[in-house]
């Protein structure tokens, strides 16, 4: 039998307890579909943190290694200095396995209530491919004159033109795969006429970040060329924000740079109902890919049993998805999709049910 090795995660606050959901989904739909999930728990995160005083030791980067995907809880501990856990845990999983894409799907699903008006979910479907290894994340700066008032501290937007175009020749891969499913998202009537597949459009500030993104926009208008069917599109960040809102269904795949993506993907996660449903993928194409919910680790709610395990449950699909186990995944999300319409709401405590209820409900519909 296939056989998955997945190392579990759970994290601080929350994170357990989603992960302890999602984990129950994924092995029924492996149970199902006849594969194997052999699972090893790691337990960094803020406690581990505060005894030891470790946030990812050298020797469990190197196990981490061998397995084929790591499925992450949630990270952030009210007890720690911010920064500590983000950087140490979290950005150092994805720099060191150079997961270089952060996969944001943006989607509303069938009674799913969304603060914007008049809006359903034919017209928001789209990814956001988040650059995810670089750019002002990279950790590069200083302070000078700490402490003084003539202090000044910088922190730099860095990007190489490779870690560009692995992004950018990505998010063109996935727009021609997302064209099987979603026929023609984000065209006009015109566009599609014209012969058309899809939309990438690239997120940017170009009017001020004049080299960064001069440089994400010579190499999206050169890696278009080998995609003659695939219309591109440029947006301010700002701008983004304007039409996220006000027209979502303009949108397939949006690609950007990391900063950006981390923002506007929160404000997307509104837009589909929540940080209760968004999910996200660390993906190396060629290395071991990370799955874990947008949302944190919510200290405030720990152990009360009303957080929404939906966002991580569709976590494990993307997981699943991203072994190549499809089947299984379109099966969870059909699942999720029929409890979806069962719940009363995607937010917090008003559910209409608990969160290992839903657990429950999503592996019974499997
Ligand atoms: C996210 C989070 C992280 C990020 C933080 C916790 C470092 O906000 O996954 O979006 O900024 O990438
Ligand atoms: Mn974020």
């Amino acid at each position: 039998m296939k056989t998955y090795q997945i190392a579990v995660i759970p994290g601080d606050g929350i994170g357990p307890e989603v992960i302890r959901e999602g984990l129950k989904v994924v092995q029924k739909a492996a149970e199902k579909n006849n594969f194997k999930l052999e699972t090893k728990t790691f337990s960094f995160g803020g406690d581990r943190y505060l005894k030891t005083g470790e946030t990812l030791p050298e020797s469990a980067i190197a196990e981490l290694r061998k397995f084929h995907a790591i499925y992450l809880g949630a990270i952030g501990h009210p007890d720690v200095k911010p920064g500590i856990l983000e950087r140490g845990i979290l950005l150092n999983l994805r720099f060191t396995f150079d997961q270089y894409i952060n996969l944001r799907p943006v989607r509303l699903y069938d009674n799913v209530e969304t603060p914007i008006k008049n809006k359903s979910p034919k017209d928001i479907d789209y990814i956001v491919v988040r650059e995810n290894t670089g750019g002002l994340y990279t950790g590069e700066g200083s302070f000078q004159k700490q402490g003084t008032p003539d202090e000044v501290a910088t922190q730099l937007m860095i990007y190489s033109r490779k870690q560009v175009e692995r992004c950018v020749r990505y998010a063109f891969e996935l727009l021609k795969h997302r064209h099987a499913k979603n026929p023609w998202q984000g065209l006009s009537k015109e566009e599609r006429e014209q012969g058309f597949i899809g939309k990438l459009t690239l997120c940017g500030k170009t009017n001020v970040l004049t080299y960064v993104y001069d440089l994400w926009q010579r190499v999206v208008n050169e890696v278009a060329k080998e995609y003659p069917n695939i219309k591109t599109d440029y947006v301010h960040v700002d701008a983004m924000c304007i039409y996220m809102i006000e027209s979502p269904e303009r949108f397939n795949v949006i690609v950007t740079g990391n900063m950006f993506g981390d923002i506007i993907t929160d404000l997307a996660a509104v837009t589909q109902g929540g940080m209760g449903v968004a999910a996200s993928g660390n993906i190396n194409p060629q290395g071991v890919s990370m799955f874990e919910s947008v949302h944190g680790s919510a200290p405030q709610f720990t152990g009360k049993n009303v957080v929404n395990p939906i966002a991580c449950i569709a976590a494990g699909k993307m997981m699943l998805d991203h072994l190549g186990e499809t089947k299984a995944a379109n099966e969870i999300e059909d699942a999720m999709k029929t409890v979806i319409k069962k719940m009363k709401s995607m937010l917090v405590g008003q559910m209409g049910y608990s969160t290992s209820e839903i657990g429950d409900m999503v592996v019974k519909a499997l």
